[in-house]
């Protein structure tokens, strides 16, 4: 399950990490008057969707004024926003965070996640933040640094520096970004995130270290635990029918193609999957049953399908 980045925000704030201070609306008049109560000279409007690629699509603007924020405000509310995670017809922009300018001196990129190849969980730290993270990790992996974390110590002192050092913190900032990592690891823990990351995590003019945006995912196998997480869930994000069928405990995804799968068991759901694949054609969704399927989870099932 994700969440917004206003609501990420927010729990980076509850575990100590220092954000920049934001007001989440969803209307242009209340975004005005957000700005009016932050004060102050420069305002970031942000589009609020799942979707990652917001600011490359058109979906975060700096305003310099009042007006500026009215009329940025009203450009992106409401607005399909495309981004290269949203497919070419977009997402619908619903909520808004309006958000006091920071003092962004360099743009770090912070991670945490799980990493399945050593069964752990990972933070990963770069120098090269920003809204070109991706085309980093995919051409220049060696300026991504990475530590494993034991769960039974936790995030430690020498790690923390180890991360600082290696992603070019400057000196006089360390203290704070060893503070925010570990913050952000028992953060990452403690609400059972797949996914926890800040990107940009930034240094300001007077050494203040702030996340500038929040990305989480969360384990779906842990909500049941999860309230706070569960009361953030915003079903205007996600896949209609993924919606339809977790209220049936049924594990399925909307894929693409055209040939819908109806399988019982998961593996054999994927092998149905690379089946199709293998003679050229595209599956429509995968779908698991599971092996207690009742009848009424099947005609669910074959409605969704
Ligand atoms: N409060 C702020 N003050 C100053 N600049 C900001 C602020 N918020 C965002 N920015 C600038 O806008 C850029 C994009 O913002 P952000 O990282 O939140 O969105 P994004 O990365 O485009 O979205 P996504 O997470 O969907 O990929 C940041 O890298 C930063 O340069
Ligand atoms: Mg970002």
């Amino acid at each position: 399950m994700k969440i917004h980045e206003y609501q990420g925000k927010q729990l980076l704030k509850k575990f100590g990490v220092t954000v920049p201070r934001g007001i989440h609306c969803t209307t242009v008049d209340d975004a005005v008057k957000a700005a009016e109560t932050l004060g102050g000279k420069v305002w970031v409007v942000k589009a609020q969707i799942h979707a990652g690629g917001r600011g490359k699509g058109g979906g975060v603007k700096v305003a310099t004024s009042l007006e500026k924020v009215r009329e940025y405000a009203s450009q992106i509310l409401g607005m399909q926003l495309i981004t290269h995670q949203t497919g070419p017809e977009g997402q619908k922009v619903r909520h808004l965070l309006i958000e006091e300018g920071a003092d962004i001196q360099h743009e770090y990129y912070v991670a945490a996640l799980t990493d399945r190849a050593t069964q752990s969980v990972a933070i990963m730290a770069s120098y090269e933040g920003g809204m070109d993270i991706e085309e980093v990790a995919h051409k220049t992996p060696e300026k991504i640094v990475k530590v494993f974390v034991n769960p039974l110590v936790g995030l430690t002192d020498a790690q923390g520096l180890e991360l600082a050092k290696g992603m070019g913190m400057q000196e006089a900032s360390i203290p704070q970004c060893i503070d925010t990592l570990k913050k952000l690891y028992t953060c990452y823990m403690e609400t059972d995130a797949s996914l926890a990351e800040i990107n940009p995590l930034i240094h300001e003019g007077d050494g203040t270290v702030k996340a500038i945006d929040a990305k989480f995912n969360f384990d779906s196998n842990a909500l049941y635990r999860q309230e706070e997480i569960v009361a953030m869930r915003d079903l205007d994000e996600e896949d209609a029918d993924e919606i339809e069928a977790s209220k049936f405990d049924l594990a399925y995804i909307s894929l693409d193609g055209n040939i819908g799968c109806l399988v019982n068991g998961a593996g054999l759901a994927m092998a149905t999957m690379d089946t199709i694949k293998l003679f050229g054609a595209e599956p429509a969704n995968f779908l698991d049953v599971g092996g207690g399927a009742t009848t009424e989870k099947v005609t669910e099932a074959f409605k969704i399908m």
